[in-house]
């Protein structure tokens, strides 16, 4: 296997890269572009079908253009250039298509250009635009060009500690320890499915609270009892 360098590198890449929507007038090179539209062609697809089309918009009319078929696309024609994504199907080549979306948006923020994802609410009205025939699925088109440089100076607001991120706690004949403040947010806000997640279910908890309650309760009569024998 190829040594990889600048591991650190990637990391940093998606810790920054942010929605750039306000662009500079500095052109990109054609060599930039071919190493962004490189870089989307090597993504991974479901069973490596490729479901995608990659259209470079460079022309500025037709960027005019392409900004009518979405309703938050204000940005795309002070944009560099625009990739469309097209693709054959809908469903499952939609993922494929934001696995290729990510790679390209990746390999131009190392390159210092800044990008945005566009959607086309009127995929109609944007296929005309294009000559893209109907049978055709596009709804995205990524907006490129070199930050403006008043343009996001902050790293991107993302959720530190979300519920959905947990850590899978215990399997089959291992369980680690089970912090019960840690589970509550599991139990209300999401049903845990039990078998697949080694956490004990909704009835289980409950059964524990009741049974727990009888026991203070027990524990309660009796020192009231052995007051009683005291006196
Ligand atoms: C599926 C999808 C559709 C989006 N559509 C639009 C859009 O139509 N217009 C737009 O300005 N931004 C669009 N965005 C960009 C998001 O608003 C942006 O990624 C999000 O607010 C995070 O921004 P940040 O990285 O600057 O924090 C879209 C993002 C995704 C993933």
């Amino acid at each position: 296997m190829q040594e990889i360098k600048g591991k650190a590198q990637v990391a940093e890449l998606i810790r920054t890269q942010r929605a750039t929507r306000q662009y500079s007038q500095q052109a990109v090179s054609e060599e930039n572009i071919r190493t962004i539209l490189n870089a989307g062609r090597r993504a991974q697809s479901s069973k490596n079908t490729q479901p995608w089309q990659f259209i470079v918009v460079r022309d500025r009319e037709t960027l005019k253009q392409l900004a009518e078929g979405g309703m938050y696309a204000a940005h795309v024609p002070h944009a560099a250039f625009a990739i469309a994504l097209v693709t054959s199907e809908a469903g499952r080549p939609n993922f494929d298509l934001g696995q290729a979306a990510a790679y390209l948006q990746l390999a131009a923020w190392d390159l210092g250009i800044g990008s945005c994802i566009t959607w086309m609410h009127y995929p109609e009205k944007a296929k005309e635009v294009l000559h893209i025939p109907a049978d055709l699925e596009f709804h995205v088109v990524l907006s490129f060009g070199y930050p403006a440089p008043q343009e996001h100076p902050q790293p991107p607001k993302r959720t530190v500690a979300n519920p959905l991120m947990k850590w899978c706690i215990g399997n089959a004949g291992h369980r680690s320890p089970i912090l019960l403040n840690d589970l509550w947010p599991l139990f209300v806000k999401h049903k845990v499915d039990s078998k697949t997640s080694g956490l004990p279910n909704n009835a289980f908890v409950g059964h524990l609270f009741f049974w727990c309650l009888l026991l203070l309760w027990y524990l309660l009569l009796l020192t009231t009892a052995q007051g009683a024998t005291e006196k």
